[in-house]
């Protein structure tokens, strides 16, 4: 089972995507979450995307597809793909991606969320720097900056500021929501409340994976 869960910056693709992937067994691909590791690692790479990041613009498309290219052949058992893609040209790149792994995208999940809500929560996440695993006012961590799973510190995403979050907002509308028309004509398309508990909107996005055959 391949899913995309297309949503504006902030909606919970990320808690969602990894709440899936604990209890369905998909793997959770999030491109954000491969860039922010070359960033952490230092690499060369890393570093050149650093400034991107920080301004809230988008990655290269041939840079983040050959990151994403290699989750993807990597994820045998299907995969929830948080980030990607963003824009016309990265869908085709997907599309040429699944051609040559002989994979299709079963489902597309829309998560729907308004604008002071998604303020809201980007200006209080957290995210643990070892395993991306992402707290908020919501669903904060046991103890003050250290991450349940494996005590990794955690950090806030310089991108989390409200100008850079409105900029955020302004990309997805432009580039990214137009996908959803494009995605409409080839598989099936479910939105989602995002606005709801993460619990609630968790249970709606795995009935609409187990109603297509999902684990
Ligand atoms: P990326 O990391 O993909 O960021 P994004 O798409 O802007 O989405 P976010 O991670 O901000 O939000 P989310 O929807 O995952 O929400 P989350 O679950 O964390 O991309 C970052 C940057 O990397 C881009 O700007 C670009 O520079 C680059 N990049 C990435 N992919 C790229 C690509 N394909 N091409 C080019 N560049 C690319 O939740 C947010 C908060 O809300 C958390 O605190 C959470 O606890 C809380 N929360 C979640 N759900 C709920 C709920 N239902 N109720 C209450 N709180 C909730």
């Amino acid at each position: 089972m391949n899913v995309i869960l297309l949503g504006p910056p902030g909606s919970g693709k990320g808690t969602i995507a990894r709440l899936i992937q604990d209890n369905l067994g998909i793997r959770h691909i999030s491109t954000g979450d491969l860039l922010r590791k070359e960033i952490l690692e230092g690499t060369r790479l890393g570093k050149q995307i650093e400034p991107v990041l920080a301004s809230g613009k988008l990655v290269d498309n041939h840079v983040v597809a050959k990151v994403l290219s290699k989750a993807i052949i990597g994820a045998k058992n299907g995969f929830v793909l948080d980030g990607f893609p963003r824009n016309s040209e990265q869908a085709r790149i997907l599309e040429k991606i699944l051609r040559e792994t002989k994979q299709k995208i079963d489902l597309v999940l829309e998560l729907k969320v308004n604008d002071n809500a998604i303020v809201q929560r980007l200006s209080s996440r957290r995210q643990c720097e070892k395993c991306h695993r992402v707290y908020g006012l919501n669903a904060p961590p046991k103890k003050s900056g250290v991450c349940n799973d494996d005590e990794g510190k955690l950090f806030q995403r310089k991108d989390d500021t409200p100008i850079v979050i409105r900029d955020r907002l302004e990309i997805y509308r432009k580039e990214t929501a137009p996908l959803l028309k494009h995605f409409s004509e080839k598989t099936s398309v479910e939105k989602i409340d995002a606005g709801k508990s993460i619990t609630e909107v968790y249970k709606e996005a795995a009935k609409k994976i187990s109603g297509l055959g999902g684990s």
